[in-house]
């Protein structure tokens, strides 16, 4: 039997239990039953719809396993003006989305200023923002906070330093900790997350990415699949399970309860139900793709990416089918972070 109050209710996280956990399918149906009803008591069936903007590629980090890595010379790059990024943020509220996802790689060609001007000019739209720009100063979080900008996704990729540091050349772990805390403190919502299956991770690795979400107490979690991209180094490695992945979105759930939880367009990219599968078990938070054509091929962070092909707005529409099959309720108001109140 699960022993649900050793992952329930905990300031710290059983690590060891946790990696037992991931060790064998024995728990697996009772996990799955378990996150749904933590889902349903702490933050019920709305699912929130979250626009997302991929507004630039160019990046200066290297990390090891993304198609986006600064030595990838056969990515074509692109960059979207001021104006196009506005636009398609004013498409997004056209759609009745209500929160719109700005996203690139660490591109420092958009300054301070940039940022600012799109985030006063987006919230004239009365929706909520979240950036996720990676890592940038701290004196930048904080003009962009005062300036109304509501949340920052930036995962923690893995929470083991030392396979943290394998993958991200001139990055630690404790520099990206410090990073996630200090957005915490700012005030935003904050977002980690982490991959699953990256080469070499073990099912305690898994948990500490459980136990670090925890310790941030992360107002979002975005988990998902490793995808090997062959033009990086991880070309050769495996990637990661549908199994392993709807364990941790569950177990997440189950940690954090009330946090918004994604099911990922990674997770859609390995199973074409794994998007659906994870809101049943757990997840509450799907991110339509709305990067204009002819850029949105090319922010391919990993190969096979879903949504590629599509018309480009077809997938505002796509993802409410998807909730519905998952048998929940399209939300609309904001989605911010519940507090913690059990829906009766
Ligand atoms: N497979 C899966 N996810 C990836 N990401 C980057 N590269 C890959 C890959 N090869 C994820 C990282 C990053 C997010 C934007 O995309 O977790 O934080
Ligand atoms: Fe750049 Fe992010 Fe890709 Fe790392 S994961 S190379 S920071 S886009
Ligand atoms: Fe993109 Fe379905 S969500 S096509």
């Amino acid at each position: 039997m699960l022993e649900k109050d050793r992952i329930f209710n905990f300031e710290k996280i059983d690590v060891e239990y946790v990696a037992h956990i991931l060790s064998t399918d024995k728990y697996d149906q009772e996990l799955f039953e378990f996150a749904n009803e933590v889902r349903e008591k702490y933050v019920g069936k709305q699912v929130h719809i979250r626009g997302i903007i991929e507004f630039s590629n160019y990046c200066v980090q290297n990390c090891l396993y993304c198609g986006l890595r600064r030595d990838n010379k056969k990515l074509t790059r692109y960059r979207m003006s001021l104006q196009e990024i506005i636009d398609r943020a004013k498409l997004i509220a056209s759609f009745g989305i209500k929160t719109v996802v700005l996203q690139s790689g660490e591109d420092f060609s958009y300054t301070t200023d940039d940022i600012s001007y799109l985030i006063r000019e987006i919230k004239k739209l009365n929706v909520a923002i979240t950036l996720s720009l990676g890592e940038r100063s701290f004196e930048e979080y904080k003009v962009w906070k005062e300036l109304g900008a509501d949340r920052y996704l930036m995962r923690h990729e893995t929470a083991n330093p030392q396979l943290y540091a394998a993958l991200h050349p001139n990055d630690s772990f404790e520099i990206r900790k410090s990073h996630l805390f200090y957005l915490k403190k700012l005030g935003y919502e904050t977002g980690a997350g982490s991959m699953v299956g990256l080469p070499g991770q073990t099912p305690y690795d898994l948990a500490l990415d459980i136990a670090f979400v925890k310790e941030l107490d992360a107002d979002m979690i975005g988990i998902g699949p490793f995808i090997p991209h062959p033009d990086t180094p991880l070309a050769n490695e495996k990637g990661g399970d549908l199994k392993t992945c709807l364990k941790m979105i569950a177990l997440a759930r189950i940690a954090v309860p009330t946090a918004n939880i994604p099911a990922t367009t990674a997770l859609g990219t390995i199973n074409p139900f794994g998007r659906e599968l994870g809101l049943k078990w757990g997840a509450n938070v799907i991110m339509p793709n709305m990067t204009p054509n002819p850029y949105r091929p090319n922010y391919s962070l990993y190969p096979g990416k879903i949504c590629v092909f599509e018309n480009d707005t077809a997938c505002a529409n796509c993802v409410k089918q998807i909730i519905k099959r998952a048998g929940l309720i399209v939300s609309d108001d904001y989605g911010y972070r519940k507090k913690e109140v059990v829906i009766a």
